[in-house]
């Protein structure tokens, strides 16, 4: 749907009801940062083989994050989830996890993982107060994985996924992304998973982002095709009352099954009416939309010394002049950043 759906002002009125709203009045408490933008992996459809990487001065310290973090959370957020690139290979997560954690106001912790370092990390995390994780896993076949992730390895994904939930980090949700030629048909195997796991397993449309845009739209798999392709093998998928209008996953189950599964259609069915996310990146910029390069760099005014009123009302305006939902059905796509930058 266009920007201009309203003819709401861009100014933020002066007086606004607390918390973070945007001009649609849509209430905006979920906060997705990315700790860093480097992978231990190259996913195929994320980022090239020969990915370069900003480097390290460019990227908020802990120091700065815990400021504009903290900052956040006091604006209204309550929600946060640490993303990348791949948020585990940022030094001292368990120590960021234990900062944040405590953070008055905030209420949910989680993490989006590859899940390889989990075996080592998934019990420090769960003490330093992480609520949740949602592990990538796109194939139960080892040879697809690392076609598709170019060299990981299945098995240890799989340790890093029993670590998870030994350690009690749970629900565990397990994010598949699905793309022509690589792996359309292995979501039987992945929904199947569901009938003996109490894991929410969710399929998502591959979005297009800079570089890697022309890739992504060239295989691209429809939730519907997805949708269709599991109940042939598997029997009807049976909706789940009482979904939250914020989760861009409508839960389905299989008959008898244990876990629940989700389709994330972004690009054959926005659901921008109902998001409720803001997006800080590795380098210290507010991005108001996953898919629209409208950004609001944070880190370079409070490191020339703004004071927080200053930055403050920065954020508030543009929040409030948060798009209302990306531009793809137009065929706009975002050039500025890849998703490992941005943090999903
Ligand atoms: N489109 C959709 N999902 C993506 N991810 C990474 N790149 C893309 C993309 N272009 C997924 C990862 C991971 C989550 C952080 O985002 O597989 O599950
Ligand atoms: Fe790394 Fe995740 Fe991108 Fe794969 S999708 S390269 S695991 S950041």
């Amino acid at each position: 749907m266009p920007d201009s759906r309203s003819g709401e002002p861009l100014e933020r009125p002066s007086s606004t009801r607390s918390g973070l709203y945007d001009r649609f009045g849509r209430r905006l408490n979920y906060l997705r940062i990315s700790l860093t933008d480097v992978c231990n992996l190259r996913c195929v459809y994320c980022m090239p083989e020969k990915m370069q990487f900003r480097p390290r001065r460019e990227l908020m310290n802990d120091d700065e994050l815990f400021f504009i973090t903290r900052m956040m959370v006091s604006l209204g957020v309550e929600k946060i989830r640490l993303t990348g690139g791949e948020p585990t290979v940022r030094p001292n997560l368990v120590g960021i996890v234990r900062t944040i954690a405590r953070f008055p106001g905030l209420r949910d912790l989680a993490i989006t993982t590859n899940g390889l370092l989990l075996p080592q990390i998934a019990e420090p995390l769960a003490r330093a107060g992480l609520n949740r994780v949602n592990i990538s896993l796109d194939t139960l076949d080892p040879e697809k994985f690392r076609r598709i992730t170019r060299w990981g390895d299945l098995h240890a994904v799989w340790a890093g996924i029993e670590a998870a939930e030994a350690a009690g980090l749970r629900p565990i949700k397990i994010n598949a992304v699905v793309t022509r030629g690589f792996n359309e048909d292995e979501v039987v195997d992945l929904a199947r998973l569901t009938l003996e796991r109490e894991w929410e397993v969710r399929f998502i449309e591959v979005m297009p982002f800079g570089s890697e845009a022309d890739f992504a739209q060239s295989v691209v798999v429809t939730s519907q095709e997805t949708r269709r392709r599991i109940e042939e093998a598997l029997g009807p998928l049976y909706e789940i009352p009482g979904h939250s209008p914020n989760d861009p996953a409508r839960p389905y189950r299989l008959a008898g099954a244990r876990g629940s599964i989700g389709f994330i259609s972004t690009v054959s069915e926005p659901f921008c009416a109902g998001c409720n996310r803001l997006r800080l990146t590795a380098d210290g910029t507010l991005r108001l939309c996953l898919l629209r390069d409208g950004e609001l760099d944070v880190l370079t005014p409070l490191r020339r010394g703004a004071n927080e009123e200053e930055l403050r009302a920065r954020i508030l305006n543009a929040v409030y002049a948060k798009p209302w939902g990306h531009g793809l059905p137009e065929g706009e796509v975002p050039r500025l950043r890849l998703m490992s930058q941005i943090g999903g």
